[in-house]
C-alpha cells in the first residue's frame, strides 16, 4: 500500500470513503445528497453511491465513537467489502477527526486485510496489500504521523494474529525463537535463545519440566530493546505454550483450541515489534518461555516435585497447570538478571478467568495501585479492557504444599485465576511493581471476522500504549 496526502481533490477515482457522524441533517458531499431516510450516519450503517465510475462509500460513525468502535468500523469495511478496493481509494477525513481517530481508522483498514485461510490452495490477498494500491488521505490537516502509527500498530497485530492462529505443528518453540531473532534484526532489538542444554545449565528446571514430554525442543527466548534515550526499564514475560494437551492430566474439553496457549507470547512478541518500530524511549527486556505441554512417557507426572530457577521446589498437583510453571522461571530469571523497574506478564492462564469475566476483559492482578490504574486506563483508551482481582494473602494457603515449597494447584475448583496469580507472585521476589494479566478469555475468540475462534492480538496495543504513557 502507498499512502498519499492531499489537501483537496477535483477528480476522484476508484473508491471514496466518507465517514459521517450521526446527523439530524441530510448528508451532503460534493454534488451528492442523501436523504435522511436512507442514511444519517448511524453507527454500523453505510451507504454507497456510484457516479461516473467512482464509488462514494458513506460510513456511519454514530454520535461519539470511541477508539475501538472506529477501528472495528474500518476493519469491517476492508474485511467484508474488500471488492470495493481496487487500485485507488480516497479517505475523506471528517474535520472532527483527531489524531487518535485517524490512527484507529487506518489501523482498522489494515487489520481488515487479514485472512485466516493460511493453508488454502488458493490464497486470497487483499488488494490493499498490493504494491500498486494507493490510499489518498484527504484532509486540511497533517495526519502523517497518525497514519504511519496506525499502520505500525496493525502490522504488529497482524504478526500476532499469524503467530496465534497458525497451528502448533507450524508454530513450534523453534518457530517462535526464529521469529524473535528475525524481528530483532529487522526492528533493532537483541535476541538471545537458550536451547534445552543451555536451560539445563542455567537451571530453568520448572520450564524444562513442562517441555520434557515433547519432541519439540523448548526455547527460552530473551529479547532486549535498549535505546540510548531510555527513560525507564520495563520487563515483559509471555506464556509461550505452543500447544497445551494438559499433559498427563489430559484435557477432556476444548483441547482443539489450545494452539492459542502461546497468545501471551504472541502479545509480547507483537509488542516488541511495535515498541521498537515506534522507537519508544524505554528499555524493554522481554522473555518468552516457549515449549509444548505434551503426553509422553517422558512427561512430568502429577505428584512429581520439581525444582525451579528461583530455588523453590514445586509439587505438581496437575500437569495442566503448566503455564504458571514456565512463567515462574521466566519471571525469576527476568527479575534476578535484569532487575526491571516494572514487570508485566501476560498469559492464557486459567479457565477460571474466563468463568469470571467471559470474553469481555482480561483479569488483572497487581499489588501496585498506580500500575493497576495505568494499565486499566490504557485498556479503556484502546478497547482492551482489564478488571482487577485480589491478591490477598488469605489466598496463599491455596499453594501451600506439605512436601515442597509450593504446589501448582490448590486441587479445589474455586478461585483458580487468583491462586494461579498467587503462585506467580511467589516467583517475583516481592517485586513492588509487577502485574499479571490473565487473558484466557480475550486472546482468542469469536467475532464477526471469522466463523471459527481466532486471535485477537489482545495485549499488543495495550502493553505498547501503557509504556507510551508512563
Ligand atoms: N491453557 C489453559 C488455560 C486456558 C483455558 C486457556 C481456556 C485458554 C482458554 C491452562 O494451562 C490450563 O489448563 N489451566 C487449567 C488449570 C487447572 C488445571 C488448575 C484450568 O484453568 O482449567
Ligand atoms: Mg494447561
Ligand atoms: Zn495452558
Amino acid at each position: 500500500m502507498n499512502v498519499k496526502y492531499i489537501k483537496s481533490n477535483t477528480s476522484f477515482k476508484g473508491l471514496v470513503i466518507i465517514p459521517v457522524y450521526e446527523t439530524e441533517n441530510e448528508t451532503l458531499f460534493e454534488d451528492i445528497k442523501i436523504s435522511k431516510k436512507l442514511f444519517f450516519g448511524k453507527k454500523d450503517t453505510n451507504y454507497i453511491v456510484e457516479k461516473n465510475d467512482v464509488n462514494y462509500l458513506f460510513i456511519g460513525l454514530g454520535k461519539s465513537p470511541d477508539y475501538k468502535t472506529i477501528k472495528t468500523i474500518f476493519r469491517r469495511i476492508s474485511a467484508k467489502q474488500s471488492s470495493y478496493f481496487e487500485t485507488n481509494a480516497t479517505f475523506v477525513l471528517p474535520i472532527e477527526f483527531t489524531d487518535l481517530n485517524v490512527e484507529a481508522a487506518i489501523s482498522g483498514l489494515v487489520l481488515g486485510t487479514y485472512n485466516l485461510g493460511h493453508y488454502k490452495k488458493e490464497k486470497i490477498s487483499h488488494t490493499i496489500n498490493n504494491e500498486i494500491f494507493v490510499l489518498e488521505i484527504l484532509s486540511e490537516n497533517d495526519f502523517k504521523t497518525s497514519v504511519e502509527k496506525g499502520i505500525k500498530i496493525a502490522n504488529a497485530q497482524l504478526e500476532t494474529f499469524n503467530l496465534v492462529d497458525l497451528p502448533s505443528n507450524k508454530i513450534t518453540p523453534k518457530y517462535l525463537s526464529n521469529w524473535a531473532v528475525e524481528a530483532g534484526n529487522k526492528y533493532g532489538f537483541k535476541t538471545e535463545i537458550f536451547d534445552r542444554k543451555k536451560c539445563e545449565d542455567v537451571g530453568l528446571h520448572s520450564f524444562l519440566a513442562v517441555g520434557q514430554g515433547s519432541e519439540r525442543e523448548p526455547q527460552f527466548i530473551i529479547m532486549d530493546y535498549n535505546p540510548s534515550n531510555s527513560k525507564k526499564h520495563i520487563g515483559l514475560v509471555g506464556k509461550g505454550i505452543t500447544f497445551d494437551t494438559g499433559g498427563l492430566n489430559i484435557k477432556v474439553a476444548g483441547m482443539v483450541h489450545m494452539k492459542c496457549d502461546m497468545a501471551g507470547a504472541g502479545a509480547v512478541l507483537g509488542a516488541m515489534q511495535l515498541i521498537s518500530d515506534l522507537k519508544l524511549p524505554y528499555r524493554i527486556t522481554a522473555i518468552v518461555p516457549a515449549c509444548e505441554n505434551s503426553v509422553d512417557a517422558k512427561s512430568f507426572l502429577p505428584s512429581d516435585v520439581i525444582n525451579s530457577y528461583s530455588g523453590s521446589t514445586i509439587e505438581i498437583i496437575d500437569t495442566d497447570a503448566e503455564g504458571r510453571l514456565i512463567l515462574a522461571d521466566g519471571l525469576s530469571y527476568l527479575i534476578k538478571n535484569y532487575k526491571p523497574e516494572t514487570v508485566i506478564d501476560i498469559a492464557t492462564l486459567t479457565g477460571s478467568s474466563v468463568g469470571t469475566f467471559g470474553y469481555e476483559c482480561g483479569a488483572l492482578f497487581t499489588n501496585n495501585e498506580e500500575l493497576s490504574k495505568k494499565l486499566q486506563q490504557s485498556g479503556d483508551a484502546i478497547g482492551e479492557r482489564l478488571w482487577q482481582l485480589p491478591l490477598w494473602d488469605s489466598y496463599k494457603s491455596d499453594i501451600n504444599s506439605e512436601i515442597a515449597d509450593v504446589k501448582n494447584y490448590s486441587g479445589k475448583p474455586v478461585a483458580g485465576a487468583i491462586s494461579a496469580a498467587k503462585f506467580l507472585e511467589h516467583f517475583t521476589d516481592k517485586h513492588t511493581s509487577w502485574a499479571h494479566l490473565d487473558v484466557a478469555g480475550v486472546a482468542f475468540g469469536d467475532d464477526e471476522f471469522a466463523k471459527t475462534k481466532h486471535a485477537t492480538a489482545f495485549g499488543v496495543h495495550l502493553i505498547t500504549n501503557f509504556i507510551e504513557n508512563l
